[in-house]
């Protein structure tokens, strides 16, 4: 398949290239495009056909639902109900990082929602995928645009490498400020159950709904799981190509056994990638260390964290070495990602 890549300016959106984005959704065809959390791979949602395309392009497992992204809070037409909960929710976080997963509509077909009689749905705040889902003139369905199992892409290149030859258009809008996917609220059940910490943190939900609680699963390594809530949870994810290790506990030991596994590594003749932090990048030598930003400042470390992993693919680095962090507020969307990431290997020091 010929892949058309369309670059638009977040500051200055041409309104042609939209509108031909649109189209190609709204005739069946798939369609990359950037939002505020990770850049989505997009299919008509009501459309059984284009969406069987996304599980081709990407190849993902059947079994693994869509969220469906709108640009108009009147969901009525996808969901059987909206409950008063998922009501407050939307008027206090969208457009924005949050998914809501309710109770859906015969309109919404099966394979979007992977048989579940549920449905996720998110209004981005990212003006590009907003505009995009107006000139389609559907709601629309869209994992992350990476081939299946790799980090989210969160700038267009990323999409290009992942992509090329596989969907109908790319449309290129620059970096996103999340950085890390949306926060999955279900919203089916009372208490509403956190089934992906993301960008609306669980501190900022529990002020709107203060029973709000996260399921237990989706911290635990598979094989001492209960079965995760959002199916997609329970596959390995968001691996970067080398084996990562996350070395977990006090700062100062953590650097010091970071020291000392790179030391046997290069023993061995082999390339060290490390994730590293601004407050600790200079301690550590004969590897290709990354600082992910600040540890005041865990938003700027989320918004690194897939980019910093390709990054150390492209070096062809045979081993990644991690630093953990606090998993309050953004942290514990940070911690989660690194964490399956690494395929829960952690050294606890
Ligand atoms: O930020 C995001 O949400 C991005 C951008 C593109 O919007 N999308 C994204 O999609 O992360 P994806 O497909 O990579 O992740 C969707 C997650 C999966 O873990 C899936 O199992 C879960 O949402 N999910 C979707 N519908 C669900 C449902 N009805 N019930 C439970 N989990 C659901
Ligand atoms: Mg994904």
């Amino acid at each position: 398949m010929n892949t058309k890549v369309v670059m638009v300016d977040i500051n200055n959106i041409d309104k042609d290239r939209i509108e031909e984005a649109g189209k190609i959704l709204r005739e069946g065809g798939l369609v990359a495009f950037p939002t505020e959390t990770v850049y989505g791979l997009g299919a008509n949602a009501l459309d059984a056909e284009a969406v069987k395309k996304i599980f081709v392009a990407k190849g993902r497992p059947q079994d693994n639902p869509l969220i469906v992204h709108v640009a108009d809070f009147d969901i009525k037409p996808l969901v059987k109900d909206v409950p008063e909960i998922a009501h407050k929710l939307m008027e206090k976080f969208w457009p924005g990082p949050l998914t809501i997963i309710l109770n859906k509509s015969a309109i919404v077909p099966e394979i979007t929602s992977a048989n579940l009689p549920s449905v996720g749905i998110r209004m981005p705040s990212n003006i590009i995928a907003r505009e995009l889902i107006k000139a389609a003139g559907v709601p629309v369905a869209a994992p992350s645009a990476n081939i299946s199992g790799r980090p989210s892409p969160t700038e267009a290149q990323r999409c290009i490498e992942d992509l090329e030859g596989r969907v109908d258009l790319i449309l290129g809008g620059g970096s996103c400020q999340v950085g890390l996917e949306s926060t999955i609220v279900d919203c089916t059940v009372y208490p509403p159950c956190v089934l992906r910490p993301g960008g609306i943190t669980l501190e900022m939900l529990r002020e709107i709904e203060p029973s709000i609680y996260v399921d237990p699963a989706i911290m635990l390594k598979p094989e001492e799981n209960l079965k995760p809530k959002a199916p997609g949870m329970k596959y390995r994810h968001y691996a970067p190509k080398a084996p990562l290790k996350i070395i977990e506990g006090d700062l100062k030991k953590t650097i010091a056994k970071i020291n000392e596994i790179v030391q046997n590594n290069i023993d061995e003749n082999k390339k060290v990638g490390i994730l590293a932090t601004d407050e600790s990048v200079d301690k550590y030598s004969n590897a290709l260390v990354i600082s992910l930003g600040s540890r005041h400042n865990m938003r700027e470390i989320g918004k690194n964290l897939f980019e910093a992993l390709r990054s150390f693919d492209d070096a062809k680095v045979d081993i990644i070495l991690s630093e953990s962090f606090e998993e309050n507020e953004f942290g514990a969307a940070v911690m989660n990602r690194l964490r399956k990431s690494a395929g829960f290997d952690i050294i606890k020091v």
